[in-house]
């Protein structure tokens, strides 16, 4: 990811516009169920597209197809991969993935949880997608820092991500054998999406899902209806940007905020702080949407420590 090519320029997103990456090999499956009915909702306000990923047998491995004529060539994958996409040669999969993404305004990230993380299939889905150039690359003219974390190609999306779990709350919550739901998105939340400058929105969770009968089903059906209704209006997560200076000569927080703590969360800003990217006004509203659990885990707002 340290390519220095050029970014052609932000992609403005289609106001309206929606795009639902599902990944899960089986439309019958609380997945498939959850996928159906949440773009069903969703399309009553938005123009939703999607990508079933198992269902278009979308490739998730990057490798020498993305890199055609240039397969041969030395020098690093993610610098060859941007030169391609500068001269629009890139596989025309990734092309239509990436034509999606840049139209949408609402990303929604479905999938469920394997070996604490999203399926191979979604984490192929961004290897190969999001590209230099496309997705994140160039230097910010001003402050000449790269335009990642909270800056970038994407910028001006929001993303919800939709993922079911076998673990319980409490076994995958702050002090689970698990570890916490929202450090093993990190990743996810923080080293994608955020990297290339999309904000996210509150973890959407369904716990114990292996366990559940019709009408628990049912009840996780209406829960996520009822979450998408409002999305629009949701507050987004504060993740500190790395045009801001928290990060000044490095990529490691300054050692004068947040003193003495090393976990996740140090890369939030306090909820009511008064150096939130949005200025001193702070946040819209409280964290975490109606009718899910208060977040309580390591990377969590509520866990954040005021600011010096
Ligand atoms: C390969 C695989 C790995 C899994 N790893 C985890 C895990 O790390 N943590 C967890 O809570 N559940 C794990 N599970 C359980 C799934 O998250 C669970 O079966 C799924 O969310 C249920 O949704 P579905 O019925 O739509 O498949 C795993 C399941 C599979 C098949």
């Amino acid at each position: 990811m340290s390519s220095s090519t050029t970014l052609a320029g932000a992609h403005p997103p289609t106001p309206g516009t929606a795009l639902w990456v599902h990944a899960h090999p089986r439309h019958r499956s609380l997945n498939g169920r959850l996928f159906q009915e949440g773009v069903r909702e969703l399309s009553g306000r938005w123009e939703v597209v999607t990508s079933d990923l198992y269902a278009q047998g979308f490739d998730p491995v990057l490798g020498d197809r993305d890199l055609g004529e240039r397969a041969g060539q030395p020098g690093g994958i993610a610098e060859l991969v941007g030169e391609a996409y500068a001269e629009g040669s890139l596989p025309a999969d990734v092309r239509a993935e990436q034509a999606k993404l840049a139209a949408a305004q609402l990303l929604v990230l479905q999938f469920p949880l394997w070996w604490y993380g999203p399926p191979a299939v979604l984490k192929g889905w961004f290897d190969r997608v999001l590209t230099a150039g496309f997705a994140y690359g160039d230097l910010d003219p001003d402050l000449a820092v790269p335009r990642r974390y909270g800056d970038g190609g994407l910028v001006g999306r929001r993303a919800l991500v939709v993922v079911t779990a076998g673990e319980d709350a409490r076994s995958i919550g702050a002090r689970g054998i698990s570890g916490d739901l929202e450090s093993l998105l990190f990743p996810l939340t923080h080293g994608v999406l955020w990297y290339v400058g999309i904000e996210t929105l509150d973890l959407h969770v369904v716990h114990d899902a292996d366990a559940l009968d019709a009408r628990g089903v049912e009840r996780e059906v209406e829960r996520l209806r009822k979450r998408l209704s409002t999305v629009d209006a949701e507050p987004v997560r504060r993740f500190r940007r790395l045009r801001d200076g928290d990060y000044a000569g490095t990529r490691a927080l300054r050692e004068d905020l947040l003193p003495g703590r090393t976990d996740l969360g140090i890369h939030l800003l306090a909820p009511d702080g008064p150096e939130g990217p949005e200025g001193p006004e702070g946040p819209e509203g409280p964290e975490g949407p109606a009718g899910d659990p208060p977040p309580s885990t390591a990377a969590s707002p509520a866990r954040e420590g005021p600011r010096p």
